[in-house]
This record gives C-alpha cells, structure tokens and sequence, in this order.
C-alpha cells in the first residue's frame, strides 16, 4: 500500500510506525492535523486483519478527530493510535509504556486518550512514560456523561429545529444500545418527560431500562424502523446505510454513535426522507470537550467550563441545522465545511 495515496490520507501531517520488539509493541500513530493545537485522540487495540486495514483506520480516525475538535472550537487539532492486536492478545504492561514512550518521543504532538481495548487503568501505565495522556481517571475521567449531557443537549435542539417542541417531553425516543451513553441520555429523556423505546443485545441493560425508565423494548432489529420523533444511535457505526435509512419511521436521528453514515451520500439519503440529520461528530463532542478541560502542566480539570462548553453543542447544531436549511444541503455536508473553515481560521487564540 501506498500510504500517500491512500483513499484516507488528506494530507496528515505525520504518520509514526511504531516497533518495539522486545513487548511486541506495533502500533500506528496518525497525526492528521495540529494547525488548532496538539492532536489529540484515542489510542485503540484492534485485530486488523491487514497492515493496510490498521494504516486505513488510523488515517481516517486522526481525520475524523480534527473536524471533531475544530467543530467544537477546541485548541486540539486530531490524531490517533491504534496497536495491532486485540487487547486480549497483546495489551501487557510492558507494551503500554513502551508504546508510553513511543508517544512521549513526539514531544505533545500527540495526546493518547482512551479508546476501544483500552482502560483508565492502562492510561496511567502509558502516562508512566509520558505527560500527553488525557482522560485519566484523576483529571476529566470517564468522559461518557459529559458524551451524553452533550447528545441530549443535541436533542433538544433538533426537536426544536424540526417539531417546533420545548423539549423531548410528550414525544418517544428510541434508543440504540443501552451502554454508557446510551442509558444515561435515556435517564435524561425519562426525567424530561420523553416516551422511550429501546434495544440492546445485553437483556440486562434492557431489563433495568423497563423497569427504572419505563421504556418499552423491542428486538434489537426492530429499533431502526421503531415509530418514534428521534432515533438516537447509541451502539454501532454505519447504521445509516442502504437497508437501514429506507426503513426509518422517525423525523430525526440524533445519537452517539461515531461513523452513523455508512458512505458520505448517506447524509443526502436522510435529507431526501425529510430526516434531520445531527451529524455525529458534533451531537458527540461532549467527551473531547471534557478532555479539553483539562490542564495537563498542573493536573488540573475545569469541571465547570466543560459543562458550558458541552451545552453549547446544541447552538452549534441550530448552526449546522439552520446554514443546511439555507443553502439545500445535507447537515453531514454542512457539518464538513463548517469545520473546514474553523480550520481555516487556524490557531485558537
Ligand atoms: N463514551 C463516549 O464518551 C463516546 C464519545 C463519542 C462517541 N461514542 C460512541 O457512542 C457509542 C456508544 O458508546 P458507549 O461508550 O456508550 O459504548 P458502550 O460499549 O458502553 O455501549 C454500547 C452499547 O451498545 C450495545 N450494543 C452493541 N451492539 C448492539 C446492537 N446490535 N444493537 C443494540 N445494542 C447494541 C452494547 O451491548 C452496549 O450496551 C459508540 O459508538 C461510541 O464510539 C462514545
């Protein structure tokens, strides 16, 4: 493979290929941009079935991480780190501060962070050997109930923009996946007087819901086509798809899930249904917020300031839901420019 013209280099900055021997370590470190700031993103163990496929998934996340943070007007710019391997297989301590000091040799260009494979508790093994890691469990930690404050504050500006409602009170959510964010917008829903719909392969996840929230359960390949004024993806990526968007009886999508469009066009798809689209990395943002709180020099955590910030997710989605309207576009679409643009303008001041 080619790395540079690969289908999902855009012009990343720097692309690391990381070999330790003596723990094992292979890893991919992808800084695809640092013009806001230092890239910050995730650090996931994957099996891979190629080299090819973990350069693809390194490429296109790092990218995805910088339209992330410029969207949200963070001073980040984005990358991230995926080790070869499942965690299962390959994830020791001796691997986790090699790949510590890996990290530590580009100097803060790149601040790991949790992600799939990976635990608070192996975070402070790789931060044995380096200070750019975020999201330890004694600065921002878990950053899935900031996630979801920022979901629902998504929300409530979607059925705003669409239904003309105060709030979700009186109209049904269905929920996608019952995990850490998923349950805890669900809570958030019940309390502000929504009607919810739910699956989750975990039946335990779905008992609990029934019974604390009053939610009415349905097979998990029945949520997609559920009646309902927002479905709210919580689970899986590519959940907007060709099978999927033909099926859907909801007049907004609004959820958690990275990666909801299976193909870019998918967003035109949902546009073409009248389906308002909030596009994933904006709704989502909560958790990098949270991480952008944090001062690493002193340790420090501004539990305040991300709790504003995370709020402001739903103006910037009356932004992306208005400046769609105007110009005929699909929200993905509008989503894309708009971080461009942040882009653009360069460092945050
Ligand atoms: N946690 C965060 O801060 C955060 C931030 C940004 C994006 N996200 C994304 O949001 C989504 C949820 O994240 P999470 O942290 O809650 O994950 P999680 O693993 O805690 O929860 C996911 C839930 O989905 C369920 N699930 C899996 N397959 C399913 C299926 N086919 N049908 C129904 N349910 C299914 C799982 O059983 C689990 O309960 C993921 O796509 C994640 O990448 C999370």
């Amino acid at each position: 493979m080619s790395v540079f013209s690969a289908p999902d280099f855009r012009g990343h900055e720097q692309i690391v290929f990381v070999s330790e021997p003596a723990s094992g370590l292979k890893a991919i470190i992808a800084i695809h941009s640092t013009r806001r700031g230092p890239s910050l993103g995730g650090c996931r163990f994957w099996a891979y079935p190629t080299e090819d496929a973990a350069i693809a998934d390194a490429l296109r996340l790092s990218r995805g991480m910088t339209y992330k943070s410029a969207l949200a007007q963070l001073p980040l710019g984005g990358g991230k780190c995926v080790v070869l391997g499942g965690a299962a297989e390959v994830k020791t301590p001796d691997l986790l501060r090699a790949l510590g000091k890996a990290i530590d040799r580009l100097g803060g260009r790149y601040i790991t962070a949790e992600d799939i494979g990976v635990k608070p508790e192996d975070l402070r093994l790789v931060a044995e050997a380096t200070p750019h890691v975020a999201g330890l469990p004694e600065t921002s930690g878990d950053p899935s109930p900031m996630t979801a404050l920022g979901v629902f504050a998504g929300i409530e500006a979607a059925v705003r923009h669409r239904l003309g409602a105060e709030s979700v009170g009186g109209l049904t959510v269905a929920i996608q996946g019952l995990g850490a964010v998923g349950r805890s917008l669900a809570e958030q829903a019940h309390a502000a007087g929504a009607r919810l719909v739910v699956a989750d392969i975990r039946q335990d996840a779905v008992d609990a819901a029934v019974r604390e929230l009053g939610a009415v359960p349905v097979p998990v390949d029945a949520i997609v086509a559920a009646e309902a004024d927002v479905f709210a993806p919580c689970a899986l990526g590519a959940i907007l798809n060709d099978a999927t968007i033909p099926s859907l009886r909801c007049a907004i999508v609004a959820g958690s899930a990275n990666n909801q469009l299976a193909r870019a066009e998918h967003g035109q798809a949902l546009k073409g249904r009248d389906i308002l689209y909030a596009p994933d990395y904006a709704i989502n943002a909560g958790g990098i917020i949270n991480i952008a709180h944090e001062d690493r020099r002193t340790g420090g955590y501004d539990r305040a300031g991300a709790l504003v910030a995370v709020h402001r997710i739903g103006a910037t989605l009356r932004d992306i839901f208005s400046r769609a309207e105007q110009e005929d576009r699909p929200t993905s679409e509008i989503a894309d420019v708009m971080a461009e643009e942040r882009l653009a303008e360069g460092p945050v001041t």
